[in-house]
């Protein structure tokens, strides 16, 4: 498993011919955005943690790689069972955060787990898909609320506290990373700590449920408030991660753009609901079964849709870009309003090339309050389908966007080259393997 070297086995280009049907089986294991930030979790703890279902993804190797720069252990006991243990953790020193900060969005959230543990944490610059600038002023907002004091050195900004207290915060956005700061934080802080606005995401709640096995206080109320109630100290875990949903709804949009039918083992009906309606709205269908979901198209022909992205219970904005390849092979005017993040839809300069007819507007074309409307970001599309597509050469700018052009490329007539496709890996175990077993057709 990847989970040495962060950079290892990155398949860079990949040449795909398309104009068949994908058809057969895959299977998930653990979501990329639950896995990193479980692994995150083992360092508020100086006991052993095992967490299982862990997907061959860069980002796990990022987070393994980072967990034992700082000290800590992290073996692979056996195929997708990871063992961590951060009995011996360290402070992290700014070399060791130069080198993980840029690759992930993942080391933000060790702020809370060192405050913790050594009443100082380095804040690291943020890496990531280049889908917006991505701030993280609400992560340190917040951490200020719990009594950190931020100071900033020659742009080398690092936290410190005493103890961390629990307060009331308030998200100005229920953002998911900064949700988890919190949490992550004030679980060991003194006292409670009551946060609104919060993000209520399958992979929080994942997160959460690891917490609680770990002796946390945490309770979730459906108004978007999370309760949060400090203690000492905090035991090990043993905890099989739950399934990537946004891998699975990837893997069913491919079916209905290629005409196919895909099996997606493990896929649960209860994380991916908003999905499902949609799906079935635009003429795809599914049937749920214990051990997976199977999905390809109800007719012969999809139906166009308006919809908007949120954050979940709505529509998960990395639902969209595959959700769009899908709507470029529907009857009719589809209209995406993307409201989580301002510069999503970088990856339809390249469609078009391919056939697809998507105008972007810097409206807000929704009825949803978006932060975006008055800013001059093109965020809302406009798709005008069904489009024969065809194929392309075509360079990666990011994850979603790049499994969404490798549906293209299948549902196009003739070749396409893909390029700087370890950005895939990212989020995607196997991706290669999973396409030939789905019949894709990989010139090599
Ligand atoms: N935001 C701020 N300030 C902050 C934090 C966020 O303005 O301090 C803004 C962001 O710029 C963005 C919005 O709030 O416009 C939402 O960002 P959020 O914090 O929710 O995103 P994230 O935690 O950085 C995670 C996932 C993303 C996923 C989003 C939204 C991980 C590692 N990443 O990012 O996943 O799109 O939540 O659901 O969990 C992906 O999987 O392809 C991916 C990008």
């Amino acid at each position: 498993m990847t989970t040495g070297a962060a950079t290892a086995r990155k398949v860079e280009t990949m040449i795909l011919r398309g104009g068949k049907p994908l058809e057969g089986e895959v299977a998930l294991r653990g979501a990329k955005n639950a896995l990193p930030k479980i692994m995150v979790a083992s360092l508020l703890t100086g006991e052993k943690c095992t967490l299982r279902n862990v997907s061959q993804i860069v980002d796990v190797a990022i987070v393994s790689d980072m967990i034992r720069a700082l000290g800590g252990e992290v073996r692979e006991v056996e195929p997708g069972v990871l063992e961590m243990c951060a009995a011996d953790l360290q402070p992290m020193e700014r070399e060791v955060l130069r080198e993980f900060s840029g690759k992930s969005r993942i080391p933000i959230l060790t702020c809370g787990p060192l405050l913790a543990r050594f009443g100082a944490a380095p804040v690291p610059s943020l890496g990531g898909c280049r889908i917006g600038t991505r701030p993280v002023d609400f992560h340190i907002r917040a951490l200020e609320d719990l009594g950190a004091t931020l100071h900033d050195e020659m742009h080398d900004a690092y936290l410190t506290c005493e103890r961390l207290q629990g307060n009331k915060i308030r998200l100005e956005y229920p953002s998911v990373g900064a949700t988890e700061q919190v949490i992550l934080a004030a679980v060991r802080a003194e006292g409670v700590t009551e946060l609104s606005n919060a993000a209520m995401e399958p992979e929080i709640m994942d997160l959460i449920m690891v917490l609680q096995k770990m002796g946390a206080i945490i309770s979730v109320d459906v108004d978007r408030v999370i309760t949060i109630v400090g203690v000492r100290s905090l035991r090990g875990f043993d905890h099989t991660a739950m399934p990537d949903r946004l891998e699975a709804a990837s893997w069913a949009c491919a079916a209905i753009a290629t005409n196919g039918r895909i099996f997606v083992r493990n896929a649960k009906q209860f994380h991916m609901m908003t999905f499902l309606n949609r799906y079935r709205q635009i003429g795809g269908d599914f049937r749920v079964m214990n051990e997976g979901i199977e999905f390809w198209r109800a007719g012969e022909r999809l139906r166009s849709t308006a919809l908007e992205t949120d954050v979940h219970p709505g529509f998960t904005t990395d639902y969209q870009q595959p959700f769009v390849i899908a709507l470029t092979q529907a009857e009719g005017i589809s209209i995406v309003h993307e409201t989580v993040y301002e510069q999503r839809f970088g990856y339809v300069e390249a469609l078009n090339r391919m056939g697809a007819k998507i105008q972007l507007y810097r409206e807000c074309l929704g009825g949803l309050r978006c932060r975006f409307g008055q800013r001059n970001y093109k965020h809302s599309a406009v798709i005008v389908g069904p489009t024969p597509l065809h194929g392309a050469e075509i360079e990666i700018p990011d994850l979603r966007a790049g499994f969404s052009y490798v549906i293209a490329a299948l549902a196009a007539e003739g070749a396409s080259t893909l390029t700087n496709t370890g950005l895939i890996e990212r989020g995607y175990e196997n991706l290669m393997e999973k396409l030939k077993g789905l019949g894709a057709e990989i010139v090599e």
